[in-house]
């Protein structure tokens, strides 16, 4: 926060529950890294927060012994994470992230606290959370924010057998992100611990001391994943919130000409004079295309997923590394709008071919053969492919969520 005495806007993320009843039906994996759209619960999570300028640091509350978060870290990588390790409690969690940021946080900077089973918290209600405090401090000083959703629906309870309808006016749904003073939040969660209280979110440690914080309405769909159907339901709310997420992709492959008799080009064999000399296939509009998808999907390049020195990718099908990589991208959420790809060569001439490397590139993708454009050029006999020293091709892809 940059507003009034510059207070601080610090967030903590409690990482370190077991799930146990995500549990019952998944035992593999905590739900905190179960994944999601080819990212972990916690990612999308982390994600959400690191992309509010407003937050200073994000502290990661772990379990002790989490193997997984140096692989989450490292493809977040951001300089905001910072961790500590957690307690037996989900409130003995966030006491332990209060604890860690005591040498850094003032009495009076602001804490944010959000489930990392959160995962579809939208940027948008993180900036009202933010609004609401920067707004709160030119009046009395707000005691904290809440981000909470109305009951829409009709509430019971059940009493001995017998069912009584409890009127739904003014009673919401408490989501995090919670945000209170550091100084106070850490007094009431050490004041709940003293008196054996077990609370489920802050605001209920906070109303203990008689804090008065206000409720912003937020999306109701920011559930918490606590049972395992609840990642299916997840994975459909984010896939609405991009809906319109576009992605672009440009990927470039060289080849030189050796001893042989073919090229094969997107997955059609075609006799040349002479052939590639390359650890695959060599078939550089595969090569192409596929780096232009991973670049489109954040992804690394194709010389990271299939090294040359791993032999399983030797005179490698390259068809069979595209489908590996259009696996990639669905299990991302996207698929692709077009591709438009350029070989460039003295020769062979592709006119022919064109229509069959098309149909290939497209049944692996799972597209239309109309969403794949492909043509050449030469390059007027200038340069290493002028002098039919190799040839090259350059791919373009748009990727749609
Ligand atoms: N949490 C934590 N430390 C604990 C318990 C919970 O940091 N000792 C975290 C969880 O990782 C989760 C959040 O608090 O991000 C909300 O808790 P909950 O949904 O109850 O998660 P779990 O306790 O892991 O699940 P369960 O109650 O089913 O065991
Ligand atoms: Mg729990």
């Amino acid at each position: 926060m940059t507003v009034g005495s510059a207070r601080r806007l610090w967030a903590i993320v409690p990482a370190a529950g077991r799930g146990e009843r995500f549990a019952t039906d998944t035992p593999n994996v905590p739900k905190q890294y179960a994944t999601l759209l080819g990212r972990s619960v916690l990612e999308w999570s982390l994600h959400a927060l690191l992309a509010e300028p407003r937050i200073h640091a994000v502290v990661v509350v772990l379990a002790i012994g989490d193997e997984r978060w140096p692989e989450a870290a490292r493809k977040i990588n951001s300089p905001k994470l910072l961790t500590t390790v957690g307690g037996a409690h989900r409130q003995d969690s966030v006491m332990n992230g209060l604890e860690f940021l005591a040498p850094m946080a003032r009495a009076d900077d602001w804490i944010l606290v959000h489930d990392a089973a959160r995962p579809c918290l939208s940027g948008s209600d993180i900036s009202a959370l933010a609004d609401a405090l920067e707004e709160s401090q030119g009046g009395a000083g707000a005691a904290g924010v809440v981000l909470a959703a109305p009951i829409v629906d009709t509430v019971k309870r059940e009493l001995g057998g017998a069912l009584e309808t409890v009127d739904r006016a003014g009673l919401w749904r408490a989501l995090t992100p919670q945000i209170f003073p550091y100084a106070q939040l850490r007094h009431a969660l050490q004041d709940a611990a003293v008196n054996k209280l077990q609370v489920t979110d802050e605001a209920q440690a906070m109303e203990r001391i008689g804090s008065r914080a206000s409720l912003v309405r937020g999306s109701p769909f920011n559930i918490k994943v606590t049972r395992a159907e609840d990642l299916k339901a997840a994975a459909d709310i984010l896939k609405l919130g991009e809906s319109s997420q576009m992605r672009i992709g440009q990927g470039v492959d060289v080849h030189a000409f050796g001893a042989g008799d073919h090229v094969v080009l997107g997955g059609v064999r075609i006799a040349h004079a002479h052939g590639i000399v390359a650890h695959s296939d060599g078939d550089v509009v595969i090569h192409a295309l596929c780096d232009a998808l991973l670049g489109a999907l954040g992804d690394g390049d194709i010389g990271q997923h299939f090294p040359d020195s791993d032999p399983r990718y030797r005179g490698a099908d390259s068809r069979v590394l595209l489908r590996v990589v259009a696996q990639r991208m669905q299990a991302a959420g996207l698929r692709l709008v077009n591709a438009d790809i350029t070989v460039l060569a003295e020769a062979p001439r592709i006119g022919t071919h064109r229509s069959a490397m098309a149909a290939n590139l497209a049944a692996d993708l799972g597209v239309a053969a109309a969403a794949i454009n492909i043509k050449a050029t030469t390059t007027e006999r200038l340069g290493f492919i002028g002098r039919n020293e190799g040839l090259a091709a350059m791919a373009s892809v748009l990727l749609s969520g």
